[in-house]
């Protein structure tokens, strides 16, 4: 069978935009600090900027208190369950 590339055309470049906007809408690993990463951290920048990043405790603990420093919203408390989580999630590369 042919397969006619000009019909196949225009929904192939709709579907590989709605796969796009999919992958970039990406969501965060469940867990405790899930809504709190999502809320404090994707206000700046795309949440992207922090999975795309591998990072120790002690790392994560430094850039989210730089965060905080930069303007970065939320309790000691919440700080605390913020790096515990993108530790256990984005941590270094094993
Ligand atoms: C008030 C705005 C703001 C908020 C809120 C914010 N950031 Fe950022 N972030 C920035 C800016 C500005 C940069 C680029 C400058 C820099 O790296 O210091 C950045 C860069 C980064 C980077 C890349 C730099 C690196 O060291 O790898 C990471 C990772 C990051 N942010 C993580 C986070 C996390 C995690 C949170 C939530 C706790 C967060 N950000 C919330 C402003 C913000």
């Amino acid at each position: 069978m042919i397969v006619n590339l000009h019909r196949l055309g225009p929904p192939l470049v709709v579907i590989c935009w709605m796969v796009a906007m999919l992958l970039n809408a990406q969501d965060l690993p469940e867990g405790d600090g899930k809504a709190i990463t999502k809320r404090m951290c994707s206000s700046c920048h795309p949440l992207t900027t922090v999975t795309g990043k591998k990072a120790s405790k002690d790392q994560w603990g430094i850039i989210v208190d730089r965060m905080v420093v930069l303007g970065a919203k939320g309790t000691d408390e919440e700080v605390e369950i913020v790096i515990d989580y993108l530790a256990a999630n984005f941590g270094p590369k094993k």
